[in-house]
């Protein structure tokens, strides 16, 4: 097979490398388009178009496998804890023993949040949209922390990556506690890295916590699930807001401002409402499989569909079993998981959905271990980003070791093309 692709064009014929990944992806760089032909590709959505090369994420869309450096979803979500998998997203491979208490000891010691930021975080209404507050006390994170902005060597960047994650969970916590009406606390540096999470959520004021080990492995696995999908729409806004150097925590509010849409990570939470509005209906699923089909209807089928997977989602999967799992040990018969799983069985039996190879996504089943776990729906994407985050940030880091250029698309201009200043008065 030929390495290179021929483009002819106005009578010229111009040659571009095709590129091979090793998971035998086929690309053709470009790199050298507009200045050999003077033209740009165009492609909305970009559908077509790879923005990096990358070693991290590996997922088939068609087949529905989805890998970190190189381990399957599977493997990791039942064998590995969240903080092992962050370590092997941002650095590479899993840590032994040693590397990852280590990675553990330097988180705690950044485990405190300014208490300053408290402030600010008093200044929004309760009725705020968590993913609205999160995203701008991260920013605001950067003003505690102002060392974390100017990263140019490995062991600053270092820094900046255990500081916020550290303290990002703080601000989960803290997003959620408000809106709960609890006070703001601290967790306790001699619990596991996602245990302490669940304590800094759920401890209540005047009880002890107990350790509730169900709900810390289902939030484990979930976590896990959502830590890092390549790059969709929050991770490439986060590298391409890095690519200026902006920052980490100024890429990351960025990226979870990207993730809060519906079309993307505020999927979760449009899922368990919709699913909530069905039951409310009457549960009724057959009507709405019909909105959902009906292309007069804006309505959609939410947690179904996906860029990228034209399978089965591998983490829909996985969830689906936790979700059953986890309301069975808690003993939670929730009437929404049979709602799901009746729109789950029409949708994969239906012609449209069929035909335009419509499966479950991540979403469609995690709210409802949520909502098992006592997480309010608004906190959905919250959760969703707490388990991306160590996506974003070896998505970031990765930017910043291969000295990417900033980020900057071009466009096809097709405004007016020069016209002559009409006065005020004129038009
Ligand atoms: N319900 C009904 N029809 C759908 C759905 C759905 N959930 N998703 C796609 N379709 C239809 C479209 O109407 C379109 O039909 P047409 O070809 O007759 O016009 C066709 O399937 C292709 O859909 P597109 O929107 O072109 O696909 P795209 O790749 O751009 O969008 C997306 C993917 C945004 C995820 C879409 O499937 C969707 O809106 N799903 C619901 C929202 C959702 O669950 N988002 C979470 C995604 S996962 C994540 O971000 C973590």
């Amino acid at each position: 097979m030929s390495d290179k692709a021929i483009l002819e064009y106005g009578g010229g014929r111009y040659e571009f490398p095709v590129i091979k990944g090793t998971e035998d992806e086929l690309a053709i760089d470009i790199k050298t388009l507009r200045a050999a032909t003077g033209m740009v590709t165009l492609d909305p959505g970009y559908k077509n178009t790879g923005s990096c090369e990358s070693e991290i994420t590996f997922l088939d869309g068609e087949k529905g496998v989805l890998r970190y450096r190189g381990y399957s979803i599977e493997d990791l979500a039942e064998k590995a804890d969240f903080l092992e998998v962050a370590y092997l997203l941002i650095f590479g491979e899993l840590p032994n023993k040693e590397q990852l208490e280590k990675f553990h000891n330097d988180i705690k010691e950044e485990s405190q949040v300014d208490e300053e930021m408290k402030k600010i975080l008093d200044g929004f209404p309760k009725s705020a949209h968590p993913m609205g507050v999160l995203s701008s006390l991260t920013s605001a994170l950067v003003a505690f922390n102002p060392s974390c902005v100017d990263v140019s060597s490995e062991l600053a960047m270092y820094n900046s990556i255990v500081r916020i994650l550290a303290k990002f969970p703080v601000l989960v916590a803290w997003t959620m506690r408000k809106k709960k009406g609890l006070p703001l606390d601290y967790g306790d540096d001699s619990l596991g890295y996602v245990e302490n999470i669940h304590k800094m959520m759920f401890k209540r004021p005047n009880q002890e916590y107990k350790r509730d080990s169900i709900a810390i492995d289902a939030l484990d696995k979930l976590l896990i699930l959502h830590a890092d999908h390549e790059q969709n729409c929050s991770t490439s806004t986060v590298r391409i807001v890095g690519s200026s150097h902006a920052g980490l925590f100024a890429s990351l509010s960025a990226g979870i401002s990207a993730l809060w849409g519906p079309l993307h990570g505020g999927a979760n939470q449009a899922v368990l409402e919709m699913l909530e509005a069905i039951e409310a209906d009457g549960g009724d699923t057959k009507k709405y499989m019909a909105k959902a089909k009906d292309k007069n209807d804006p309505f959609r089928l939410m947690g179904f569909g996906h860029r990228v997977y034209k399978n089965f989602d591998p983490r829909a999967k996985i969830i689906k079993k936790s979700a059953d799992e986890v309301l069975g040990s808690l003993g939670i018969d929730d009437p929404i998981l049979d709602i799901a799983k009746g729109l789950e069985k029409e949708a994969l039996e239906d012609k449209y959905f069929v035909d335009r190879k419509l499966y479950p996504n991540v979403d469609f089943y995690s709210g409802i271990i949520y909502r098992a776990l006592g997480i309010p729906t608004e906190m959905f994407t919250v959760m969703f980003a707490l388990g991306r985050l160590p996506g974003w940030i070896a998505q970031w880091r990765e930017m910043r070791l291969r000295k990417e250029p900033i980020g900057r698309p071009r466009q096809v201009y097709i405004g007016e093309t020069l016209r002559s200043f009409v006065p005020l008065e004129k038009r």
